[in-house]
C-alpha cells in the first residue's frame, strides 16, 4: 500500500470534485491511501490535510468548486518555501503528490519534481490554455455558461435595438470567447491572439444595421486588446506575478457608441463561468483524469501530466505542459470570420 497526496490549486474550476472521486476510487481499487492537501500549495506549506476515502468523496461528482478548497499560493516563491514543502512531503510520508491545476500549479509541480519531489499533474482550467493536452477540464462548462448568457442577451438586445458587449474570461487565450461566441452566434468575437481595430468592429455592426438587423452581440475575451495594453484591475499582482484582467468591455462599448451612435451596454460574466455544476463532459473528463493520475503514480511515472489526445488518455512530461501557453491559432480565427456580422 502506498500513500499519495492530492491538491487542487489556482482558480477553482467545474470538475475538480470529479477528479477527486477518480483519484480516490482508483486508489481504493489498487489498495492505496489518499491524503487530501487543503487550499492548494498553502496546505503543503502548513501541513493542512484531510483523509480522503470513499465516504469523503461520496456524492460530489456533480458539485462545482473543490471540497479541498484552493489558493493561488506559490510554493516556489522562496527557497525557504520549497524546503518547507519538501520537509512536509517527507513528514506526511507521501509516495507521490497529484497536483490538479493550471499553468501556475503545474509549473510549481514541475519545479518541485526537479527538486526531488514525486509529482504528477492533472490539467485543470476553464481557460483551456495548457499545452500537452487537447482539453483541460472546466473549459466545456465555462463555454456552455457563456453561450447560454449570449443566447439570453440576444433577446434583450433585439427588443431594445442595442449592442451588447459581453466580456468572458480566458486570461491570455481566446478559447472561451471563440467557442462560446461561435456557438452563441455573436456578431463579433475579439480575442487576445488577433487584434481587431475598432473600425473593423464598428463596420461589422453597422453592416448588420444596413441589413435591417438593429442589434448586435460582441463577445470579448478579457485579455484582448485594441491597440494598447491589457485592461487590468487596479489590484496587486498575484503570487505568480499575474495582473488581474477585466474592464475591456466598457472601453469597447464606449467606442462603439461614440463611433456608431447605437446604444451599447456591457455584461461581464466573470466568476459565473467558474461556479456551479460541471457539464457531463467535464465530469467525465475529471473522473478519468483523476483515475489516470493514480495509474501513473502507481506505475512510478512521476514528472508527468495526464493528457487527453483525441479519445485516448496518455502521459506527457510536465515540462511540455507548462512550457508554452496553448492559444487560438490566428488562422482558425480568420476562418471563423465568415460567421461574423
Ligand atoms: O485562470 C482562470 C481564471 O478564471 C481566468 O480566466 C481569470 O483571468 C482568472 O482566473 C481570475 O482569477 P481570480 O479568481 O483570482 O479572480
Amino acid at each position: 500500500m502506498k500513500t499519495f497526496g492530492v491538491l487542487t490549486g489556482g482558480g477553482d474550476c467545474p470538475g475538480l470534485n470529479a477528479v477527486l472521486v477518480g483519484v480516490v476510487r482508483k486508489a481504493a481499487s489498487l489498495n492505496h491511501k489518499i491524503i487530501g492537501i487543503r487550499r492548494g500549495w498553502a496546505g503543503m506549506l502548513e501541513k493542512d490535510t484531510v483523509s480522503l476515502d470513499r465516504e469523503a468523496v461520496s456524492g460530489i461528482v456533480h458539485r462545482g468548486g473543490t471540497i479541498l478548497k484552493t489558493s493561488r499560493t506559490n510554493p516556489c516563491k522562496t527557497k525557504e518555501y520549497m524546503e518547507k514543502v519538501k520537509k512536509n512531503y517527507a513528514e506526511l510520508k507521501l509516495d507521490g503528490l497529484i497536483c490538479v491545476g493550471g499553468d501556475d500549479t503545474l509549473g510549481a509541480a514541475h519545479k518541485l519534481f526537479q527538486a526531488g519531489l514525486k509529482t504528477i499533474g492533472v490539467p485543470k482550467t476553464i481557460d483551456n490554455d495548457l499545452s500537452g493536452t487537447d482539453r483541460t477540464f472546466g473549459f466545456d462548462t465555462a463555454v456552455n455558461i457563456a453561450m447560454e448568457a449570449i443566447d439570453r442577451l440576444h433577446t434583450t438586445a433585439e427588443s431594445h435595438d442595442r449592442v451588447l458587449v459581453v466580456e468572458v474570461m480566458g486570461r491570455h487565450a481566446g478559447w472561451i470567447a471563440m467557442y462560446a461566441g461561435l456557438a452563441g452566434g455573436a456578431d463579433v468575437i475579439m480575442i487576445p491572439e488577433v487584434q481587431m481595430t475598432m473600425e473593423e468592429v464598428c463596420n461589422i455592426i453597422t453592416g448588420r444595421h444596413k441589413r435591417g438587423r438593429d442589434f448586435s452581440i460582441v463577445a470579448v475575451a478579457e485579455g484582448a486588446t485594441i491597440g494598447g495594453d491589457f485592461v487590468t484591475k487596479d489590484v496587486p499582482k498575484d503570487e505568480f506575478g499575474h495582473v488581474r484582467l477585466g474592464g475591456l468591455a466598457d472601453i469597447i462599448a464606449k467606442e462603439i457608441e461614440q463611433r456608431t451612435g447605437y446604444e451599447t451596454r456591457t455584461v461581464v460574466l466573470g466568476h459565473l463561468q467558474r461556479g456551479g455544476s460541471p457539464t457531463a463532459y467535464d465530469r467525465w473528463l475529471g473522473l478519468w483524469f483523476g483515475a489516470k493520475a493514480v495509474e501513473l503514480a502507481d506505475a512510478g511515472q512521476f514528472g508527468k501530466m495526464v493528457s487527453l489526445r483525441g479519445t485516448k488518455f496518455i502521459a506527457v512530461d510536465l515540462e511540455e505542459a507548462v512550457g508554452q501557453l496553448s492559444t487560438v491559432d490566428p488562422k482558425d480565427f480568420d476562418a471563423a470570420r465568415i460567421f461574423f456580422g
